[in-house]
């Protein structure tokens, strides 16, 4: 009988467990057993390996996390980290593997398939910063929750004629904060595509309150500026009072909305169907609305593609 087993690995993204449920479901449906690594490459390596049958995964469509755990596990990087995971696997005849995470995971699936293992990817991560998808599992709830918080900070914003400054997660991708700040319609929108010009910043905000506007709000990519400072130096410059929020790990958790709980199911669907078919070292993707697969090497070499061109908006903040 053929077996797989699969690992959440990584950041964590609402919508994982439904990935999860669907390889469970569609390996049984193919007659594969399905084993769940707990804590990523971390349980791999200590052996942390159980078997899932249907009901593990009853009623986890709808739950934030991920049921198996994740970590991020540098030591993964060593080679007799990554000989001791093989073993792992072989001491129960598993030879195929799904990763869900992000380009980091991947890279861990690509040196297992050098070392014999069928390894295949699932993007999630509410970065969004995987070149080879255009969507990962877990961006649309991220976005939510951020398009949520934002919509209340302007409420207060606007009672008291303030200027809101708001980071959100990304990483190094701007993909959370353009989208939250176009849903949100905010005022300025800075990611690491725009760049960052602390002083051009701050005029334009000045500037939108001398046009009379009543509150600003400024949406930031996380680790491009320490955005109390920036709220501070805002504050000195227009005389508005402004106030710094960093929206942080609420990003990370909830139920997955409707839409990640598809794209997780199709894409672990067809994660199932290709080693169904005997065919590994793949990326499972979606490229123009269609969910796709192309090769771990392939992916990795992608460069992503910023949503700021497509928006117009390189070199220049929304105003
Ligand atoms: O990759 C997801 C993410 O939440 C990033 O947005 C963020 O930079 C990072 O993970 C935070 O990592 P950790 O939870 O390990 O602090």
């Amino acid at each position: 009988m053929k077996k797989l087993a699969v690992l959440t690995s990584g950041g964590d993204a609402p919508g994982m467990n439904a990935a999860i449920r669907a390889i469970v479901r569609s390996g049984l449906h193919f007659g594969i057993e399905v084993y769940g690594v707990y804590n990523g490459y971390k349980g791999l390596v200590e052996d942390d390996i159980h078997k899932l049958t249907r009901s593990s995964v009853t009623r986890i469509i709808s739950r934030g996390g991920t049921i198996l755990g994740s970590a991020r596990y540098p030591e993964f990087k060593e080679k007799k980290t990554r000989i001791k995971a093989v073993e792992n696997l072989r001491s129960r005849g598993i030879n195929n593997l799904i990763t869900i995470g992000g380009d980091g995971t991947f890279r861990g699936a690509r040196d297992l398939h050098e070392l014999g293992v069928n390894a295949i990817g699932i993007p999630a991560t509410i970065d969004n910063d995987i070149a080879s998808t255009d969507y990962s599992i877990g961006f649309f709830t991220a976005l939510d929750t951020a398009v949520e918080s934002i919509d209340k900070l302007r409420d207060t914003s606007f009672s008291h004629q303030r200027c809101s400054v708001v980071e959100v997660m990304g990483r190094h991708c701007g993909d959370l904060a353009l989208y939250a700040g176009i849903a949100c319609g905010s005022e300025f929108i800075i990611t690491p595509e725009t760049g960052f010009d602390r002083e051009r910043t701050i005029a334009e905000v000045h500037a939108s309150f001398k046009r009379q506007k009543r509150h600003a709000i400024v949406v930031i990519t996380e680790n491009m500026t320490d955005v109390s400072k920036l709220a501070k130096d805002i504050e000195e410059a227009t005389k508005h009072e402004t106030r710094a929020t960093v929206l942080g790990h609420v990003q990370r958790g909830g139920t997955p909305q409707a839409y990640d709980r598809v794209l997780a199911t199709e894409m672990a669907e067809h994660a199932v169907y290709l080693l169904h078919v005997d065919k590994a070292h793949r990326i499972v993707v979606m490229r123009n609305r269609e969910i796709t697969d192309l090769s771990i090497e392939d992916a990795l070499a992608m460069k992503k593609e910023t949503p700021t061109k497509r928006y117009g908006l390189v070199g220049r903040m929304r105003n």
